[in-house]
């Protein structure tokens, strides 16, 4: 018998606005997260990776069915699960190291924390710091830093108080490739490191191929799931393997549903008939 999923989902809609207007965002969605693992969630612009990431996250309610995170029904936000967003949303006025602990100096102003605490969380604050590459920066401010320096102390704050969930929407679409390569690294050594549950959204599918164990792609009007693809790349990812035979097929697939699934898939026999008429 295999263990209770970390993340269950049954039967999950979300319907935005009512009547004509009404939008079916996620149509009876049901999907289980095991604990542990690294899901990468993609599909088309507007298929509902962002509202389903939102509602795990209980940033936002589904209107039927039932979501379970870490054997509980989720009725809001919580710290088993932390979210990280394509904006960075760094408190500017904090210093890195501030932010980082941003949640713990919060417990320790409220009088929450015994000096036992404060301490181990100075501890992790300096780990993580250190595992970020982030420890030259301890007292810089967001904006005097770059993307990629900003979106790992977002990372680092994330993972803070241990978050048995780590939910990320689009972290690295704003950077640049190299930077989102390092990124990449980075981010499968910390969930090596953390043993924690990832539910990671992009429209990139290499990206969700290189990160994932599990590939989800999501299907457009109504939102649901197309397919779910397990990823046969050895554990530990290289680079290089985004150039080998398997990869390069997955990708291909995962591609074809998505094209497939938008209604995005081209008609190559009739660009062409257009184009002979208008002598392009
Ligand atoms: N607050 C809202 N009010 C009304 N409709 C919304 C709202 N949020 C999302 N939607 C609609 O729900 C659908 C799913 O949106 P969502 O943002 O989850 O898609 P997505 O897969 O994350 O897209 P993208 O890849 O562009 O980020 C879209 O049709 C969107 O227009
Ligand atoms: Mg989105």
């Amino acid at each position: 018998m295999s263990a209770e999923p970390k993340i269950r989902l049954r039967g999950v809609e979300k319907i935005f606005g009512e009547g004509e207007s009404a939008t079916v965002a996620l149509q009876k969605l049901d999907l289980d997260i095991q604990a542990s693992s690294f899901v990468t969630l993609v599909g088309a612009s507007g298929c509902g990776k962002s509202t389903l990431l939102r509602i795990i996250g209980g940033l936002d309610y589904q209107t039927g069915g039932e979501v379970f995170a870490n054997g509980k029904q989720v009725t809001g936000p919580g710290v088993d699960r932390a979210v990280v967003f394509q904006q960075y949303s760094l408190f500017p006025w904090l210093s890195v190291t501030q932010n980082i602990r941003f949640s713990h100096l919060l417990k320790a102003v409220r009088g929450d924390s015994t000096s036992t605490e404060v301490e181990a969380a100075s501890g992790r604050a300096d780990a993580l710091l250190n595992l970020m590459g982030l420890a030259s920066a301890a007292n810089s401010y967001p904006n005097q830093l770059s993307g990629g320096m900003q979106q790992r102390v977002a990372i680092a704050r994330a993972l803070m108080p241990r978050p048995p969930v780590l939910l990320m929407d689009e972290p690295f679409g704003a950077l640049d490739t190299q930077t989102r390569e390092v990124m990449h690294d980075l981010i499968l050594h910390v969930f090596n490191l953390e043993k924690s549950t990832i539910v990671f959204v992009t429209h990139d599918v290499e990206e969700a191929i290189y990160l994932g164990q599990r590939v989800v792609v999501m299907a457009p009007r109504p939102g649901r799931i197309d397919s779910i693809h397990e990823v046969a790349l050895p554990e530990k990812r290289t680079q290089d393997m985004k150039l080998s035979p398997e990869f390069i097929a997955m990708k291909r697939d995962i591609v074809e549903r998505i094209r497939e699934t938008s209604g995005m898939k081209t008609d190559f026999e009739l660009l062409e008939k257009l184009s002979r008429q208008a002598s392009l």
